[in-house]
């Protein structure tokens, strides 16, 4: 056995001790001796104490490494729990647990690839798994892996098992070519598959490359568990937005219904909701607020469904009785679109819309509302009804010349419109303006708006009133006739 220091120290110092004073007395000798050997005995007790409680402490912290490991996947799950609980957007849930899942499994990277179905622009269609998160990816890109291909993903989506594999060199289903062009080494896989309530796979969990050996059965058994926590969160997300379309493409075909009675204001609703959002967007509203404007504007006729054909299709000018007919369809709007009950979100919709026709000075209709008591997002649908109404051919006039259409808006400033709108509106991006101009018609836009990329509309009214021409505006006069008299008859003529 291995003698401690202090021990040898004690052998050498009764060595030392025997040949060095004969003289000495030898009660002095014995006297010193047990003095020192009290002293190094002590020396040795403590050394040992030491010892023992850096061994102690070593183990402590051994025990509590164990008792972390332990509890990581615990402490991970809790964080996921808590992100279900506060967070309702699907991306930041599935980064929270992919997040995690990474740490809990103490993998290298974590994959969220989702089942879709691709149209070819041939029509025929194909199902693709596509990543819809992926930790430890640099420069996350999304990567496709066609389902009835080669792959790992592809292969647990089809058979639907976990598949767990600690080198994937070693096996023939693993395709070495994605480690090729990724410049990754993939050495352990484990792949769950997601499954729907119906049974029906949607997606793979995938992790890779667990940093201490290959993927445990516990580790599968933990996959599982967080696969069918991701597949209930995508199931709900997908089902949410298929109502969300259904709700969007109903009111569509709705604002759709009221535009086709009549081929001349056909497209005039989505016309006002493109405007609107350009507008909206300039002010920088918020996005929750773009959402209520697009139904807003997409609807704001709707009313004109009370209004008789008679009226709507009459050539020249409405009678004061028809028009009063006319301003029915605001508070129509109102009256049925009240009834759609609308998602929390949209609840403020049909009074936004009703209030398109309300002028700030309070004589508009139909409820007379002034300044700011008109809901700001009507301000802005006032402005882009106008201006689409006065720039689309209508039964009593042409398209209205754009230099007309300036002094109408510019006059209406702080009167019928919120001045900073108007101002706002003539700044947007000319091209932008004219592509919704264009978006409605029956043939596709014109190559030419591109033209329009460097100026403002209020640019354009500029040169067409008569403002000389910079370096590169030359051509844009007769390119915007071409543009905005396209499809009328050869004896146009411009009525106001
Ligand atoms: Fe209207």
């Amino acid at each position: 056995m291995k003698e401690s220091k202090s021990a040898q120290y004690l052998k050498g110092n009764k060595k030392g001790a025997a040949g060095k004073n004969d003289k000495e007395s030898q009660s002095g000798k014995t006297q010193r001796v047990l003095k020192d050997f009290k002293d190094l005995s002590q020396f040795e007790e403590e050394l040992n104490r030491r010892e023992v409680s850096l061994i102690e402490r070593e183990i402590k912290t051994i025990r509590m490494q164990e008792e972390l490991d332990r509890l990581r996947p615990l402490s991970g799950l809790y964080r996921v729990v808590k992100a279900m609980a506060t967070e309702r957007r699907l991306d930041s849930l599935l980064d929270t647990i992919t997040r995690e899942t990474q740490a809990m499994l103490k993998a290298d990277r974590c994959s969220v690839f989702v089942v879709e179905r691709f149209t070819e622009p041939g029509g025929s269609t194909s199902d693709e798994l596509w990543t819809y998160v992926a930790q430890g990816l640099e420069g996350f890109r999304k990567l496709r892996v066609p389902l009835n291909g080669t792959s790992i993903v592809a292969y647990c989506a089809r058979s639907a098992e976990v598949i767990n594999i600690p080198d994937a060199y070693e096996d023939e289903r693993f395709d070495p070519d994605v480690d090729k062009q990724t410049g990754y080494r993939t050495r352990s896989v484990l792949c769950v598959p997601m499954t729907n309530r119906s049974g029906n796979v949607i997606g793979v969990f995938q992790v890779l490359n667990k940093k201490d050996g290959p993927f445990t059965s516990e580790d599968e058994d933990w996959l599982e568990g967080l696969a069918a926590v991701a597949a209930g969160l995508i199931e709900q997300a997908q089902a949410y937005e298929e109502i969300e379309h259904f709700v969007d493409n109903t009111l569509s075909v709705l604002a759709q219904t009221i535009d086709k009675r009549d081929p001349l204001t056909s497209g005039h609703s989505h016309r006002v909701m493109k405007y609107s959002k350009l507008l909206g967007q300039s002010m920088a509203i918020p996005d929750a607020d773009i959402d209520v404007l697009h139904y807003s504007a997409l609807m704001h006729d709707y009313g004109k469904i009370g209004v008789p054909e008679r009226i709507l299709w009459k050539e020249g000018r409405l009678t004061p009785e028809e028009y009063a007919e006319v301003q029915k369809h605001a508070s129509l709007t109102f009256e049925l679109l009240s009834q759609l009950r609308f998602t929390r979100r949209l609840q403020d919709v049909p009074y936004i819309a009703s209030c398109h026709h309300e002028k700030m000075d309070g004589t508009g209709y139909y409820r007379g509302l002034k300044g700011d008591s008109i809901p700001f997002l009507a301000r802005i649908i006032a402005v882009a009804d106008v201006f689409d109404a006065l720039t689309s051919k209508r039964h009593y006039r042409n398209r209205m010349p754009i230099d007309k259409v300036f002094e109408i808006l510019n006059s209406g400033k702080d009167n019928h419109f919120e001045g900073r709108l108007v101002d706002t509106f003539l700044k947007l991006p000319c091209r932008e303006v004219l592509t919704v101009m264009e978006s409605e018609r029956d043939q596709p836009p014109s190559p030419e708006i591109d033209l329009f990329k460097h100026i403002t509309w209020l640019r354009l009214t500029e040169l067409v009133s008569g403002s000389h021409p910079k370096r590169g505006e030359e051509d844009l006069l007769n390119a915007f006739d071409r543009l905005y008299f396209r499809g009328l008859s050869e004896d146009y003529q411009a009525l106001d």
